[in-house]
């Protein structure tokens, strides 16, 4: 039997915009896990037991596209593995689904990972993260990469489309507050609603990715020398262009709204938007308490995160 773990994650600069090759900063949320643990079964066959999602199925009866048949198919592809032996993948996952903290990349990292070790030849980091980013246009249509990126590498990364992974340096320590809407969102949808505007008025949205672009830059420098108040206002200022962009909603509103009230630094969406999760940046001594105020304003759930420095 073996078993491998991969965390969330939230973008905390960058989202959409990414899509057209701008930067965007993501970091793990190591309190969610999606873990697969792969053992020997005695029926036959390859299975797989999703019970978070209501899935227990032979791969020979699951589409070729549907992303856990995929991402399965792809360790045997890759390995060159003609008859793999019988098993069973059991998924089992903390992160919540289509909410924006990467429960697709995670789910396909650890499957990647369990499945390629209990075949005894374990894939590479950068393996891994090729095959998840295959499996992630199963789930998005035109993904970016950095969900697979920051989820198969566990650490704070500036993320540019199509080039090599790069980490930054966390000045100083800082906590946010992520709060569930709970409403399930699709990232391709919200994509792909992206994308009929970019189609529409390129130029216009353009200048609104480069707009997002200098704020991540701006918000990569506030977090390297420890200046907290900056990277609020720079949350604040992401979030009205993804306003603009039409992939917030009245629910991320109005816990936007109640943030701010209960003393948020700043607060924007955080993944695809039009639901999911919101992510407030708090001082460290607030945390909880602004945890109260999201769920007394709707939230379903929230969880508390301190991106450390190093
Ligand atoms: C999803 O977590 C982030 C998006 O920018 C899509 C992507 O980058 O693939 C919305």
């Amino acid at each position: 039997m073996t078993s491998a773990s991969a965390p969330g994650k939230i973008i905390l600069f960058g989202e959409h915009a990414v899509v057209y090759g701008r930067p965007a900063l993501a970091v793990p949320v190591t309190q969610v896990q999606a873990t697969a643990t792969v053992s020997e079964n005695s029926r036959g066959g390859i299975w797989i037991e999703a019970p978070n999602v209501n899935l227990s199925s032979a791969l020979a009866q699951l589409a070729p596209d549907h992303p856990l048949a995929a991402v399965i198919n792809s360790v045997f592809s890759t390995l060159a593995i003609a008859r793999p032996p019988a098993c069973t993948v059991y998924l089992q996952s903390t992160i919540p689904v289509a909410s924006g903290l990467g429960s697709g990349a995670a789910v396909s990292v650890a499957i990647l990972r369990a499945l390629s070790t209990y075949l005894g030849r374990p894939l590479t980091d950068s393996q891994v993260n090729g095959l998840a980013f295959q499996a992630e246009k199963f789930y998005h249509g035109t993904p970016s990469g950095i969900d697979n990126t920051v989820v198969t590498y566990a650490r704070p990364v500036y993320f540019v489309k199509g080039q090599p992974i790069k980490t930054f340096r966390v000045g100083a320590s800082f906590t946010m507050v992520i709060g569930d809407t709970g409403i399930s969102a699709p990232t391709k949808e919200s994509v792909q609603a992206v994308r009929i505007l970019w189609e529409a008025h390129p130029a216009r949205w353009e200048k609104v990715f480069d707009r997002v672009g200098e704020i991540v830059w701006d918000a990569r420098q506030a977090i390297e020398r420890g200046d907290t108040p900056a990277l609020g206002t720079l949350m604040d200022s992401n979030q009205a262009l993804l306003q603009e962009m039409t992939v917030s909603c009245s629910e991320l509103d109005l816990l936007t709204e109640a943030a701010h009230k209960a003393g948020a630094l700043g607060a924007k969406l955080s993944g695809g938007g039009r639901g999911g999760n919101l992510i407030v940046l708090v001082l460290k001594e607030k945390a909880s308490a602004m945890a109260e105020a999201l769920l007394a304003a709707g939230a379903k759930r929230t969880i508390i995160t301190t991106v450390r420095a190093r």
